[in-house]
């Protein structure tokens, strides 16, 4: 069984509002606000890796844990933003942090990676193969983000968050729910970069190394399966929406939120919502909300907290969490 003992998040300096990208693409403040809730984001210096954020948000976690970093044993970093192609960003975070004895590999499950990983976290310590093991979403979305195109660029921002989890007596996660549905994948992607379309000049020149989305299709999408992977985790650790102490979800549209609370009844007070400073995060979104919720005192012990994420693939999953 398992339990967080550590958090920590990072978001860089730099920060990007609606009316610095009014001055990039025909854009508004009050078309951002309006149609997702975002007034700024966070941008990293160019070219910086991602494992680069996940080593300062990885930092605060490990000391809050009171571990040292030699007595992680696994690394896993939800990412589609990676250092490189391979090795993972796992390895590169490992190297920053002298984590000398972890095994180490990345998540691909877009902006439902952090829950991806937590799960895969606590199942290989259930299992008894791993002790203390170091989750992490992070993501420089700002690197395959186009620049000229309104209808992506205005959504993303670049950020960590990181969770020690430690094997223990009693499970703190009570129950996860994770689904997919690949034959959704063409709805958001970076189109080439990988073994299908790999870099060339053409492929450059088209633009197909930065992400394309077809929003109004997924925001449909994301609604429906977020409602039902919440409802799916809550009835797996035996309980009802109405003993939820603090719902986090992933923070892609503020009308996605409100429209998934609205379906399962969740009042607003107990939804914790970033998106104003950070847009979408990807990976990073749900790990830096839940570090937000607990550095804030919104989370006390034995809490209730529920992750509900969403992201390309499709895929999708929900957490239920009783904080330790
Ligand atoms: N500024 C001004 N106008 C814009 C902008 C912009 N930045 N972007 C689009 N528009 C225009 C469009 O061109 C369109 O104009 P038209 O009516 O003249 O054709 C109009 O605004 C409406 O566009 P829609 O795409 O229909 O706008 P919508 O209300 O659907 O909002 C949005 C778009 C915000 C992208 C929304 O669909 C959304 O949030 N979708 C979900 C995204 C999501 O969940 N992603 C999650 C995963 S992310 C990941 O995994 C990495």
């Amino acid at each position: 069984m398992a339990k967080i003992i550590g958090i920590g998040k990072y978001v860089p300096e730099k920060v990007l509002t609606n009316f610095d990208l009014e001055k990039i693409v025909d854009t508004s403040d009050e078309w951002i606000t309006t149609r997702t809730g975002i007034k700024e984001r966070r941008i990293a210096p160019k070219n910086t890796g991602a494992s680069v954020l996940a080593y300062e948000a990885s930092k605060i976690a490990l000391k809050r844990s009171g571990l040292k970093a030699s007595d992680i044993d696994l690394i896993v970093v939800a990412t589609i933003t990676g250092d490189t192609p391979f090795p993972s960003t796992a390895c590169f975070l490992q190297n920053h942090l002298k984590a000398a004895n972890a095994a180490c590999f990345d998540v691909s499950a877009a902006c439902a990676g952090f829950v991806y990983g937590l799960a895969a976290g606590w199942q290989f310590i259930k299992g008894g193969l791993y002790k203390n093991v170091l989750v992490v979403g992070s993501e420089v979305l700002s690197s395959i983000t186009d620049w000229k195109d309104r209808s992506t660029c205005v959504l993303f921002g670049d950020g960590a968050g990181a969770v020690i989890l430690t094997a223990s007596k009693k499970d703190s996660i009570l129950s996860a729910y994770l689904g997919s549905d690949g034959s959704e994948s063409e709805i958001l992607m970076v189109p080439a970069g990988g073994s299908r379309l790999p870099a060339s000049e053409e492929t450059v020149k088209n633009r197909l190394h930065f992400m394309k989305m077809k929003g109004n299709e997924l925001f449909r999408i994301a609604v429906r399966v977020m409602v039902q992977a919440a409802g799916k985790a809550i009835k797996g650790a035996g309980l009802e929406f109405s003993d939820v102490d603090l719902f986090v979800p992933h923070q892609a549209n503020e009308r996605i939120i409100s429209a998934v609370s609205e379906r399962i009844g969740i009042p607003r007070e107990k939804i914790y919502i970033n998106i104003s400073r950070y847009g979408n995060m990807s990976s990073a979104s749900s790990a830096v909300a839940l570090c937000e919720a607990y550095e804030e005192k919104k989370i006390k012990k034995d809490d209730i907290v529920v992750l509900d994420v969403f992201g390309g693939g499709l895929v999708w999953g929900s957490m239920v969490i009783k904080w330790a």
